[in-house]
């Protein structure tokens, strides 16, 4: 069986993730873009060297295709409204992170699949990275006995590819909490598989990001900006970003004014550039997630620690990760085996491939509806603890006992 995919947004993702890694597959192909801007869609299927047809909405594409499937890699505001035209197709589908921009979009959205009776899978890609997969298996096999708290730190070079795009703004991505933070509240739920998160605290700003902060002299008469491409002090901007493709020329740019590099110092952006968020679990385990955007490297650092030892891991040291005993027992260096060639650590290729394999086979989509959700939630809860200055319950945005939200 040939699966036949469509791809809802022929961006960074739609080509270089999922449009590359179905061509590079035998069983599976993408048939079809939809995305408003054709430019980047013919653009994306050259890169790819493929042919499909080409819609400028997800409507066109289910009317005029005839898929097993399909993924939503189209900016995270779009995805409920995508996402509920594929359901009512009946199709597999998969959502690229996060499920919905808000909660109550994720509630829409899982309320229309249980009426129609198909599952989603969630695009959780950290669940495929070889190290933290190790590391769940460490965690259930007991080797840290009983789990009691969590730290993940984030580090994302520069923020460059955030803050100067939609996704520097909260009413596209739902915010930096939800839009990158879902990623590691899902991961840290993973680990904790007996516990529902229950609250959230969260402080964060924008401190480093701003006009006041360019790392160079502003002439009075010149300002800064707009894009990378046109800046008067592009040359001597140490965060200058590179428009590397036809994705994203100027020509691709005309048709919908979206460019890639808009200045992050003077992006109107209203998500932060550093942060920290407390969670409460209703199985006394605790966790905390730094999220930040200033540093000069990229990496996700993990500690976690049960009442029988502590697991210290960094993504960037990808083969092996240390567990620290509590009591007797030495420090043990674990190794885990090279992840394969891919993105995000190897861990796109493995989501597709568990994807394809889903339609293929029926077998349980990795992560699913009610993981997208609870990981929305907690980071939607986190944007309005930061913004309101106040502890978030969980239970004011959703009800996750809500047997119409079960699978
Ligand atoms: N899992 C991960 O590691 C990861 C990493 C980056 C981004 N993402 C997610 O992937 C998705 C896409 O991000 P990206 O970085 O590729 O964005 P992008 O800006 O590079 O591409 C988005 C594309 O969607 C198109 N588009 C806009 N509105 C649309 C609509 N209504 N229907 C169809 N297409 C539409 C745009 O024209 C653009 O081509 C987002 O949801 C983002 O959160 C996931």
């Amino acid at each position: 069986m040939d699966v036949k995919i469509g791809v809802i947004g022929a961006g960074n993702r739609g080509c270089r993730c999922f449009g590359r890694y179905i061509s590079e597959r035998d069983d599976a192909r993408v048939v079809a873009f939809a995305d408003p801007n054709p430019e980047r869609a013919q653009g994306a299927a050259e890169l790819l060297g493929i042919e499909v047809n080409i819609y400028p909405d997800t409507e066109g594409m289910l009317a005029g295709e005839a898929l097993d499937g399909v993924v939503i890699t189209s900016p995270d505001h779009t995805h409920e409204a995508c996402a509920m035209a594929a359901i009512d197709k009946g199709l597999h589908i998969l959502i690229d992170k996060p499920l919905a921009s808000t909660t109550a979009g994720c509630v829409n959205v899982i309320r229309a699949a249980r009426k129609r009776g198909v599952e989603v899978f969630v695009g959780f890609n950290m669940r495929h990275v070889p190290l933290l997969r190790r590391i769940k298996e460490v965690i259930d096999a007991g080797e840290i006995g009983n789990l009691m708290v969590m730290e993940t730190r984030e580090f994302y070079d520069g923020g460059r590819s955030y803050m100067c795009r939609w996704n520097r703004r909260r009413e596209w991505s739902g915010g930096l909490w939800v839009h990158k933070g879902c990623h590691d509240f899902d991961v840290q739920n993973w680990f904790n598989s007996g516990g529902e998160p229950v609250r959230v605290s969260a402080f964060a700003g924008i401190n480093a990001l701003r006009p006041d902060a360019v790392p160079f002299e502003v002439e009075p008469e010149q300002p800064v900006g707009p894009n990378c491409t046109v800046c008067a002090y592009r040359e001597q901007c140490p965060d200058m970003y590179p428009v590397e493709s036809r994705l994203w020329s100027d020509e691709t740019a005309a048709v919908d004014g979206y460019h890639k590099d808009l200045c992050m110092y003077t992006s109107d952006k209203d998500t932060h550039d550093n942060g920290v968020a407390i969670v409460e679990y209703d199985n006394n385990v605790r966790a905390s997630l730094l999220e930040c955007f200033i540093a000069n490297f990229s990496d996700r650092l993990y500690t976690i620690t049960g009442d029988r030892g502590t697991i210290m891991a960094a993504v960037k040291t990808p083969t092996q990760f240390e567990v620290r005993p509590r009591w007797g027992e030495e420090n043990r260096i674990i190794e885990v085996p090279p992840a394969a060639a891919g993105g995000h650590g190897g861990s796109d290729p493995r989501l597709v491939e568990s994807f394809v394999d889903s339609i293929r086979t029926g077998a349980p989509y990795e992560s699913n509806l009610v993981d997208g959700i609870r990981a929305v939630a907690m980071g939607e809860a986190a944007e309005l603890s930061w913004r309101d200055h106040r502890m978030v319950e969980l239970s004011e945005l959703v009800d996750l006992n809500d047997p119409s939200l079960a699978g």
